[in-house]
């Protein structure tokens, strides 16, 4: 018998041994854990195992932990800091680093520091170190390509520190460490999804173009800004609503002078084929007489004060209280609030301001010392230094529930400013309060791609900037990329210029057009795409290196993205060029200037579509009602064996039939044989009746 084996296996059950022979274990040596051949679990010391609540963010069904192997290399290095819990991880030089959530600045986040702390970051720039959102997680890509992916389990204020190999610092408790390995980044992706679950797949409706600001006001703006979408041919799907549709801020009602009759103003927006997605923020103003507040007071639902006193805070609607949404009835009383609310009509909800914000606090937020009353499940009653960067997401989940429960036959659409990490799971996220100028048009791309590394598929920016004016160029440059992103929307600031793809003159509204024309046209492909992050946890926006993951060339690439596995973006991220100067990972990138007849564009993306590919193309529709798919174009760039293909997945595009067969996934596939290329189509899942249609094919020859 092995007695390191034995001494390991009795820590591992609870249990403190000391042996002879054998260098001591105590209690206050780290503990290893293997939970299957590609991850592992690590405590700073059998103390820190034992006294270690349930994660936040590890929700997914974990093995019973066994010895971890002394194969396994990676082992982090835990220590103390000035007195805080710190752990690192050493990296092989070379070794890129990515992920750590929503962060400023390049792709490539080595020599970086974070710090993991959700904060209303308004206006926010390249030296913010915590923004709306907390992940506290890095994927590593070695030279050869192999990578891992490190994983500290705090919800707590968390340093992430990269200037040196991994780090992680919490102002918490010591906190446990997954690391998973993998042959590629695609494949640790698809492990952290194991671990943190995936985004369930969204409403079509939610995948096309959205237009917001701060705020269309009164009702007959907001139909006049829908009817201008349609009188000028720019495909658009959903209308937002924002603060000023409140009754003087207050969540859950409309205001009765602008907005008298929104059941009426919700009819003519579905009968022109827009959705309507509106704001609800969690200070809820304290006022008897108001239903929400009077409703929360009846279960205590607030947040408290060190002092068990309700926690009053000002925010938009002036003295508010916060409901407190680590508390199961809570979540559950919040998640009613929407069953009266989506019978108006709305179809998506916007949870905002949910770090959660306070104003006039320097902190800008509650005191860490306040007390959550919180689930058993989710750890006991804590302060909110513990649940500050659970609450967005908790809240989050609270209303995509409420909504789901008011509405079982529809999917749930919730955009949240604040998440953590696992909170994709019940929200899209955008990157808040953002400013019109190139930097960052060009941080559109590189955030959208490390929250996607950080397991956050759906994202997106405002597009055309929330703060500043910007010029033409840059909201035409900017359209382009933002139409490409997952989550596409435009917005801006109250008192900011209009923002609308039409205010910057007839150039640019045509620029516009066909951006969201072809964002339109993909959607067969993005919708595709994001059934494979439902499934697998890969993100449907890839940086380039997951083309070729040991090509040292792409791993800094910051105007450049993929879309899957097969459609490159190279955009332009300045006022100059298109740049000539872009790289091109190993393989054929075939040229894809335009989808098809459009004219083409120098401000929009130049798109490239890899040599064994074939892309689904839809028609232009004005909003994702009128995709029937009874035309499909088909895109083919052949390999160098004359060889493509490509998936396609279609399903009703809202509700759960697809959970009992309700989809088709068609795999097309092309090759040439004499000089002809032969496609053919076979069906590999799903029980969907096949759509009568019509086929086009186009080849693209040109390398
Ligand atoms: C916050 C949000 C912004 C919204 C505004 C008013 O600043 O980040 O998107 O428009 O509040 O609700």
């Amino acid at each position: 018998m092995d007695l390191r084996k034995l001494i390991v296996s009795a820590v591992l059950a609870g249990a403190f041994v000391a042996a002879w022979g054998v260098a001591a274990v105590s209690a206050q040596d780290p503990v290893a854990e293997s939970l299957g051949p590609d991850r592992a679990r690590f405590y700073a010391s059998e103390e820190a195992r034992s006294a270690s609540l349930p994660s936040l963010s590890v929700t997914g069904e974990l093995p019973p932990a066994t010895l971890l192997g002394d194969e396994w290399t990676l082992r982090p290095e835990f220590s103390r800091v000035q007195g805080r819990a710190s752990v690192r991880v050493a990296i092989d030089e070379n070794t890129s680093l990515y992920g750590t959530g929503e962060v400023a600045g390049p792709l490539l986040r080595n020599g970086t520091r974070a710090v993991a702390w959700n904060y209303d970051a308004y206006g926010w720039g390249g030296n913010d170190l915590s923004l709306y959102q907390s992940h506290p997680w890095v994927l590593a890509v070695r030279p050869d390509g192999t990578s891992f992916g490190v994983l500290a389990d705090t919800p707590h204020r968390c340093l992430i520190d990269l200037r040196e190999g991994i780090r992680f610092e919490s102002s918490g408790p010591e906190f446990p460490v997954y690391i998973i390995t993998g042959v590629d980044p695609a494949a640790v992706m698809q492990g952290l999804a194991k671990l943190i679950g995936t985004m369930p797949l969204p409403p079509l409706w939610s995948l096309g173009y959205h237009q917001c600001r701060y705020s269309y006001t009164p009702d007959d703006r907001v139909r006049e800004v829908a009817g201008t979408f349609r009188d000028k041919d720019i495909p658009c799907d959903v209308i937002w609503l924002d603060i000023d549709y409140m009754n003087a801020n207050r969540s859950f009602t409309f205001d009765p002078v602008d907005f008298p009759d929104p059941r009426g103003l919700m009819q003519d927006l579905h009968a022109d084929g827009f959705h309507t997605v509106a704001i609800i923020d969690p200070g809820i103003k304290e006022e008897s007489g108001y239903h929400v507040y009077d409703s929360g007071q009846e279960i205590n639902a607030w947040v408290q004060t060190a002092n068990g006193a309700p926690y009053r805070g000002n925010v938009w609607p002036g003295r508010c209280v916060f409901p407190d949404f680590t508390n199961a009835a809570v979540r559950q009383w919040w998640g009613g609030l929407y069953g009266q609310f989506l019978t108006l009509g709305v179809d998506g909800i916007w949870n905002d301001m949910n770090e959660p914000a306070v104003f006039n606090t320097p902190t800008k937020t509650m005191p860490l010392s306040n007390l959550h009353r919180a689930d058993a499940e989710l750890g006991g009653p804590g302060t909110h230094a513990r649940y500050h960067n659970v609450y967005g997401m908790l809240m989050a989940r609270a209303t995509w529930e409420g909504v789901r429960a008011a509405r079982p036959e529809r999917r749930p659409f919730v955009l949240s400013r604040a998440n953590h990490l696992g909170g994709q799971k019940w929200a899209a996220s955008w990157t808040g309060d953002n400013t019109a100028n190139w930097n960052h048009v060009e941080w559109s791309i590189s955030m959208t791609l490390n929250l996607g590394l950080s397991g956050q598929p759906l994202v997106g920016p405002d597009i055309g900037g929330f703060v500043g004016a910007g010029s033409d160029k840059m909201f035409a440059r900017w359209m382009g990329i933002g139409a490409l992103l997952p989550f596409a929307r435009g917005h801006t600031g109250k008192g900011n210029i209009d923002k609308e793809p039409w205010s910057f003159g007839a150039e640019v509204e045509d620029t516009c057009r066909r951006a969201l024309e072809r964002r339109y046209r993909l959607l067969p492909f993005y919708y595709t795409l994001m059934r494979e992050a439902a499934e697998t946890g890969m993100p449907p926006v890839r940086p380039v290196f997951f083309a070729d993951p040991t090509d040292a060339k792409l791993r800094d690439v910051d105007h450049q993205f993929l879309l899957g596995d097969d459609l490159m973006v190279v955009a332009n991220v300045n006022a100059t060029g298109p740049a000539e100067e872009f790289v091109v990972p190993g393989g054929r990138w075939r040229a894809l200037r335009v989808l098809s007849g459009e004219k083409e564009d120098p401000d929009l993306p130049r798109l490239y579509l890899r040599g064994g590919a074939v892309l689904p193309l839809g028609p232009v529709v004005q909003h994702t009602g009128e995709i029937s798919l009874e035309a499909l174009e088909l895109i083919v760039s052949l390999d160098a064996g004359g060889h493509a293909e490509g998936l396609l997945y279609e399903d009703a595009g809202d509700g759960y039939g697809y959970e009992n067969g309700e989809f088709r996934l068609t795999r097309f596939v092309a090759e040439l044989e004499n000089a002809e290329v032969k496609v053919t189509s076979e069906v590999v899942g799903g029980q969907w009746p096949a759509a009568k249609r019509q086929l086009t094919v186009r080849v693209l020859f040109k390398d």
